[in-house]
């Protein structure tokens, strides 16, 4: 028998946010012997990882409702995030299967590559849309020149992007030479090119390696996949912590 994670959520929060019914509805389906975590029979109480745990209802992992899609695309440079491009460039609607309609969830640069999540799942994509509930985005930059250790603070602690208005503290880390990790929260246009350039390394090149919970390094670009039951659940998760915590590094 495994024993629960430390923090985690309730199992009853879990499965009344997939779709089943009430908080009360859940516990039934729990006291029932009906849900699993990792292939147990869970019991009331029961705390899971959202990011992590299996949870299924009757031996069906839960997660997706029926006549939801979640793709995760790995955008490559030269393609537009809006439905339509009125100059006619690719969009990364033009990624994924034209059926069922979706939309992409927030935006990347034209020249911005990596990952972005196309659904049609509104509540999901207001949930990350939000300013309060933006879940950590993590990019890897290239730049010009090779920013020093102050440059670096500078961007980790905020830098004005433009007068009277401060990013919030992100994480950064050199990689290697001009090539520096930036995980944020907000979603300022054009956030971090203004923030590189705001230290004197703009960016050359700019890739979004992680969305919250979601990576994918075998995604090659131009490429989609669907989103896992337990990758959604995670995302959802996310980005309830947070709205409630409101900063960095809090997932
Ligand atoms: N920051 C940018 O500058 N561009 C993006 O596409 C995403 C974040």
């Amino acid at each position: 028998m495994t024993s629960d994670p430390p923090g985690g959520v309730r199992l009853q929060k879990v499965l009344a946010r997939t779709g089943f019914g009430s908080r009360r509805s859940a516990e039934v389906l729990i006291a029932a012997g009906r849900v699993t975590v990792n292939g147990e029979t869970a019991r009331l109480g029961r705390r899971v990882e959202p990011e992590r745990d299996r949870v299924a209802v009757d031996g069906v992992e839960v997660g997706i409702l029926p006549g939801l899609v979640y793709w995760l695309v790995n955008k490559p440079a030269g393609v537009v995030t809006t439905a339509r491009d009125p100059e006619g460039r690719p969009t990364v609607l033009d990624l994924v299967p034209a059926e069922p309609r979706v939309f992409a969830v927030g935006r990347l640069d034209f020249a911005t590559e990596g990952l972005i999540i196309c659904t049609n799942d509104g509540d999901l994509a207001q949930l990350l849309a939000h300013p309060s509930h933006g879940v950590d985005k993590e990019y890897l930059a290239e730049v010009e020149g090779d920013p020093p250790p102050a440059a670096l603070r500078a961007l980790r602690e905020g830098v004005e992007i433009e007068p009277g208005v401060v990013t919030a503290p992100a994480k950064v880390a050199r990689r290697g030479p001009g090539v520096v990790r930036i995980v944020i929260h907000e979603g300022r246009y054009h956030q971090v090119r203004r923030m590189c350039e705001a230290v004197g390394h703009p960016v050359r090149r700019l890739v979004r390696t992680r969305l919250g919970p979601i990576s994918d390094d075998r995604l090659v670009p131009g490429q989609c996949r669907e989103l896992a039951a337990h990758e959604v659940r995670a995302l959802r998760e996310a980005a309830s912590r947070a709205g409630r915590s409101g900063g960095i590094g809090t997932e």
